[in-house]
């Protein structure tokens, strides 16, 4: 009796181990096909990713963007309740220059033109001491209109005025009023500087520290916005301010252009010195806001 209890105990004990092995085993072989499996996916899955990986991350910043939720602060008076998201590249911290893609609509800049068509004039240049209307002839070959927002009835200057405000974090106030400028083939304006230089034009009484431009017609060739002393470069004295050298921004219909005169404590920055390279085909129209670092009494 005890020795069958023993035999029965011990043919227990090994069917019990018996089990418990098979179990243990089977156990290890779907945690290892479990593992290796989801391994193997997971690099089909990254490889998968590896030959889409714009789109993909494209889609997830769409619809975080679209799914997310700002928790708001209060604003004060003159803020705003709501978001603005503007995407910008710096092309350039000497000068300081930012490209907006995509910043106005091909509908928008239609209508921009169109105002302006009938209603240009040839282009001037502020005149140094000692400069003279035939001297200066030739510098800047375009027309333009100056248009402030609040004689547009179509309410679209009004609109890009905003924008342009909440990009550059700098108020309406310090804008003048677009100037819309057309450039036919052939027509350019050489190298020259937005800022006014006190030594070269006189005591100013407000300066040009920034200028957004507005491009509002693709050029299939030529008429690029350039900077010929970008980040130092051609500034031994021998760049005759015609050449079309240094940085160059292609116009493309709708993108806006940011770039500064004055560095932040006010002096002019001499890689700020810029052109419009000759248009070679096609026409190039362009829709330019000069900011001040005064407010500007005329608007306001
Ligand atoms: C102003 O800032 C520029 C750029 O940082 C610097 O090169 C220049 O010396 C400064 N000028 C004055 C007067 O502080």
């Amino acid at each position: 009796m005890k020795g069958k209890a023993v035999k029965g105990n011990w043919s227990l004990k090994r069917n019990n181990k018996f089990s418990f092995l098979s179990v243990f085993l089977i156990c290890i072989f779907f945690f290892l096909a479990g593992f290796f499996g989801s391994t193997l996916f997971f690099h089909s899955q990254k490889h998968e990713n590896g030959m889409r990986p714009r789109s993909t991350a494209r889609l997830l910043e769409k619809s975080t963007k679209e799914e997310t939720e700002y928790n708001l602060l209060r604003p004060g008076e003159s803020g705003d309740d709501f978001i603005t998201s503007i995407p910008f590249q710096v092309l350039s911290w000497r000068p300081q220059a930012i490209y907006f893609p995509n910043f106005a609509s091909a509908e928008q800049c239609k209508s921009i033109i169109d105002m302006a068509r009938g209603r240009l004039t040839p282009s001037i240049v502020a005149l140094r001491k000692g400069e003279t209307e035939a001297s200066a002839k030739g510098i800047r070959t375009s027309s333009g209109v100056f248009i402030s927002a609040f004689e547009d009835k179509t309410g679209i200057l009004d609109v890009i005025e905003n924008k342009i405000a909440r990009a550059t974090k700098i108020p309406r106030s310090h804008g003048e009023a677009f100037n819309i400028l057309r450039y036919g083939v052939g027509q350019k304006y050489s190298s020259h500087y937005d800022a006014f230089n006190p030594a070269e034009y006189g005591p100013q009484e407000s300066q040009r520290m920034a200028s957004f431009l507005l491009y509002l017609t693709d050029v299939p060739e030529g008429g690029e916005t350039m900077f010929p002393y970008e980040n130092g470069l051609n500034m031994d004295g021998s760049y005759n301010f015609e050449d079309c050298i240094g940085l160059r921004v292609k116009p493309r219909r709708g993108d806006g252009f940011l770039f500064y005169s004055l560095f932040p404590n006010g002096t002019i920055d001499p890689a700020s010195l810029h052109g419009s390279c000759p248009v070679i085909k096609g026409e190039k129209w362009v829709a330019t806001k000069w900011i001040r670092d005064q407010n500007q009494k005329e608007d306001w």
